[in-house]
């Protein structure tokens, strides 16, 4: 069994892409520019805003954080979309998530230019993705992605199983893997609430992306062996043994399916870290002009 490190990916990455920063400065050229907007005053909100923002630092990015009083209005907050859109010295923005109840959350992302949509939420990009075009995919995906490209693991012909259809992890990472395309060319089952017999299904899977949300779910005797494993699962769950009082757990119960398996990531430490690392790829992505060209 081979854990897949995604800490230590993540890092290769952040060092790739300051060498970039730094060769850009040197060719006179503007560093990349993320900007996030957050509302309100949720504590993990501001963490990861707070997260990416440090991240942006650390590889030499531009970033700028604008952040308004949870009670803004809709046409406020489309209004500081529009003027980001129109931002010159931006080349790419978030907008947090979740917004307050009262503001519609598909009106705003559909408002963001797809070419600045670094998160890739918007429509137009998942159209994109779908089609095999150039896109910018979303953060947990692409991390997913770059994972099994680092690590070389084959995957044409494989089967893939993924658990979950959520918008952001479960069903544009079923679409990547079945594209004609490395990593891709895969047979994709994706399996969720509803499906019958689930590990009769896990069971024939060669690569197994759980993204369902609960901790522990995929037990030892739902997979063969041999399996990769990438688990996106990341729920608190109180523990005495650490300091902030809980603790990151994965989808998988790891002691029964890591013995099983050929490659596994573990939670923390697996596809966590190249989340943001993700977003900054796609704000330099953005900067370059490589995706709408
Ligand atoms: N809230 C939790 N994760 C994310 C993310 O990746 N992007 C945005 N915009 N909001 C989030």
């Amino acid at each position: 069994m081979q854990l897949i490190d995604g800490k230590k990916t993540a890092e290769e990455i952040r060092h790739e892409l300051a060498k970039e920063v730094e060769n850009m400065k040197m060719q006179g050229e503007k560093v990349p520019h993320l900007a996030a907007v957050l509302l309100g005053n949720d504590g993990a909100s501001e963490t990861y805003v707070a997260n990416k923002a440090k991240a942006c630092e650390q590889v030499g990015f531009r970033s700028t954080v604008l952040k308004f009083d949870a009670s803004i209005t809709e046409g406020f907050l489309l209004d500081q979309v529009k003027s980001l859109n129109n931002n010159s010295d931006i080349d790419g923005f978030i907008v947090q998530l979740p917004l307050p109840a009262h503001i519609s959350e598909q009106k705003v992302i559909e408002a963001i230019d797809p070419r600045k949509d670094v998160d890739g939420f918007h429509p137009v990009n998942i159209g994109r993705t779908l089609l095999g075009m150039p896109s910018f995919v979303s953060a947990t995906p692409y991390g997913i992605i770059e994972l099994i490209k680092r690590y070389n693991i084959e995957t044409q012909g494989k089967h893939c199983v993924v658990i979950g259809r959520s918008n952001i992890v479960g069903r544009p990472v079923s679409v990547l893997m079945s594209l004609k395309n490395y990593p891709g060319d895969a047979t994709v089952t994706v399996c969720h609430s509803r499906t019958r017999n689930m590990e009769e299904i896990t069971r024939q899977a060669d690569i197994l992306i759980a993204a369902i949300g609960i901790p522990g779910f995929v037990k030892g005797n739902m997979v063969k062996d041999g399996v990769v494993v990438i688990d996106v699962g990341t729920t608190r769950v109180p523990s005495e043994q650490t300091k902030s009082g809980f603790k990151l757990k994965g989808d998988v119960d790891f002691d029964e399916v890591a013995p099983k398996a050929s490659y596994i990531t573990p939670v923390p430490g697996g596809v966590g870290p190249m989340t943001i690392v993700s977003l900054l790829k796609n704000t330099f992505l953005a900067a370059r002009g490589e995706i709408y060209k």
